[in-house]
Order: structure tokens, then sequence, then C-alpha cells
């Protein structure tokens, strides 16, 4: 059988660090709320010159060397984002230029803060059906474009930045090899506690994010426990099994809530939303790829991926390294 397997990552923050503190001089806000009720220290924006692609190319730069694959080997670059540099074309296809790759199959995957399982999932299947061979699969945001500075309730917990995986396609005996079982869900009932209010086909403008936050916390620990345990019914394997989570980083509590929940050990949770707040589509392979970097993840480890966003989208993934 063909699996995907991880031969890489990268990933890429902006210069510019903005610290809770500073924060409390524009926004009615302080630091210790934001910590207190989300985990969040600090995060990173984005200036002028960066953009959702620039970041993009930066994490798939970095992944493409850390693999040690030529650019003009990827045949498929799939980026998950919800703020695309331009309304059209893709922002794949800009990386995929900046590369050289051209010529490859590259597009967007717009599934929110779970873009990055809805991405994997679509360059996994793709490449167990021979349709690509290796695969950049990113995850690039940058949210503070599309924040309601003047909404305290919002604009404290996100932050910019860019990850990015390589996976290659490869014959293999090992049912628990590379990429072993993902599950995606979405709910558009739930559209109102998490949107943005404006769009092209709308009001043709970029609109800012809208968020009910405390349902929507509600909704995501049963979520991601729900599509957890499915994740690990269908792998066949045991919660014990999994060597780590790397979660969407939107919250510590979350966090701490869906472990507790699923009786797994927090020392197994890799967290980094201290360090970058929620960058959406990008916090999954930006954790990630700190884990890897900082020795926690190693090769022939079980590794969870989990998210859920706006839609309601949510997605798990079970990946052995
Ligand atoms: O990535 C997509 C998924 N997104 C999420 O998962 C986010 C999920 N939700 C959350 O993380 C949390 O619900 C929040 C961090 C957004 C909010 O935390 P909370 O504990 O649910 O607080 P709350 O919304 O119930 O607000 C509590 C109080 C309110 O004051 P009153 O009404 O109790 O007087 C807010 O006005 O905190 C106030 N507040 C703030 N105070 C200082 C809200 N934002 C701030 C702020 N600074 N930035």
């Amino acid at each position: 059988m063909i699996r995907s397997f991880v031969r890489g990552s990268g990933s890429a923050l902006p210069a510019n660090l903005v610290t809770n503190a500073q924060l409390a001089d524009q926004v009615d806000t302080s630091d210790e709320w934001i910590v207190e009720r989300t985990g969040i220290k600090q995060r990173y924006i984005a200036d002028e010159g960066e953009t959702t692609s620039t970041l993009a190319t930066q994490a798939a730069q970095k992944a493409l060397a850390d693999a040690g694959v030529d650019a003009k080997d990827i045949d498929l670059i799939v980026l998950a984002t919800a703020t695309p540099d331009n309304t059209f074309p893709a922002t794949a296809t800009k990386v995929q230029h900046a590369l050289g790759c051209n010529g490859c199959i590259a597009f967007d995957v717009a599934a929110v803060c779970s873009g990055f399982l809805y991405a994997l999932a679509t360059a996994d299947s793709m490449l167990r059906s021979g349709m690509a061979k290796r695969a950049l699969v990113i995850g690039a945001e940058t949210f503070s474009r599309i924040l309601d500075w003047e909404d305290r309730t919002t604009c404290v917990l996100f932050g910019d930045g860019a990850g990015a995986i390589l996976i290659e396609a490869e014959e293999t005996d090992d049912p628990a090899a590379g990429v072993i079982s993902t599950k995606l869900h979405a709910d558009g009932a739930q559209h109102d506690l998490l949107y943005v209010d404006g769009g092209p086909s709308t009001t043709q403008t970029v609109g800012h994010l809208r968020m009910k936050g405390r349902e929507v916390f509600r909704h995501a620990v049963v979520n991601l426990a729900e599509v957890l345990g499915e994740v690990v019914e269908n792998a066949g394997v045991s919660i014990e099994q999994i060597d780590w989570v790397v979660p969407h980083q939107a919250n510590k509590r979350i966090l701490d809530a869906t472990a507790r929940k699923l009786g797994i050990d927090p020392e197994k949770v890799i967290v980094t939303v201290d360090q970058h707040a929620n960058t959406s589509a990008a916090s999954v392979p930006l954790a990630f790829d700190v884990a890897r970097k900082d020795g926690r993840i190693k090769s022939g480890d079980m590794v969870m991926f989990e998210a859920m966003g706006g839609g309601f989208t949510w997605g798990a993934s079970l990946v052995q390294m």
C-alpha cells in the first residue's frame, strides 16, 4: 500500500513581537487577564512587507531544506489559510512561484483553524491515489489583518505565522506507518459563533473576525475529544500509545480540558500558544516544527494532530513519524 511519510518541517514568524503589556497600552486589557484566561504571553504581528505568502514561502523553504528535497521535485502544494494575499489566485500559486516549482499542482484550502488538518487529509489522499509523490502541506496566516483592534474580546487572542511539512508517498506493508488515520467534520449551523463579517460576495470588503468565545470554547472541548476518540478507534491504537498530541493552539485551557477529558498526560501535549497566540491554520504545523526541532518529537513517534475552528470545522490525524 502507499502511505504518506513526513520528511521535513519548517516554520516562520514575523519579526515584530508584541507582548501582552504592549497590547494593554492600546486596548482595555491586561497581561494578567490574557495569561489567566488563555495562557497567551505574546504574539508576532506581520509588518507591511510581510504577507501570508511570504511567511508560507519561508516555512516551505525550511521544510525543503530539512527534508533535503529540491523544490523542483515537489509536485503538490496545499496551503491552508483564511487570510490569503488576494481573493484569487490561490496563495499556494504565489508560494509555488517563489519556490521555483512552477507547473506542479497548487491550491488553497479554507477551513480556518482546522485548515492544516483539511490540507493534510487532501494531500495524503492525493499521494495515496498516485496523483502526486511529494507534497508541501502549509498552514499560513496573517490574522492581524482581519482583527478588529477595538474589540478586546478577540484582538488579544491571535497572531501571525506559518508552518509547513513535506510529505512523500512510499510503498509499505506496515498499516501503522506514515499518516495512519484522519477524521474531518464540519457543521455549518454554527456559522454565527465564529466568522468574518465581510467577503467579496457579501460586502465586497475583507471584514473583521467575530467570535462568541465562551460558546466556541464549550464546543471545542466536546468536538475535539470526540474526533480524537474516533481516530484512535479507527487506527486501533490506545490513548497510551500516542507519544505526542499537537493541538491547535487557541487557548491553554482548551488544551488542558481536552487532555483531561481523554486521560492524556499533559506532558505529552505540545504547547506554543504562550509564544505564538492563536495563528489559526498555522498553529498546528508551527507547534509541530518547534517540537521536532527541539528534539521532543522523534522518528518513530506516534503523533496526534487536532484542530477546531470557524464553520465549525474540526478534525484529527494520527501520524507515525
Ligand atoms: O481558533 C478557533 C477557536 N477559538 C477558540 O477556541 C476560542 C475559544 N474561547 C476562548 O478561548 C475563551 O472563551 C476566551 C479567551 C475568548 C474568553 O475567555 P472566557 O473565560 O470565556 O471569558 P468571557 O468571554 O466569559 O469574558 C469574561 C470577562 C467579561 O467581562 P464580564 O462580562 O464578566 O464583566 C469580558 O468582558 O472578561 C472580559 N474580557 C476581557 N477583559 C480584559 C473579555 N476580553 C477581555 C480582555 N481583557 N481582552
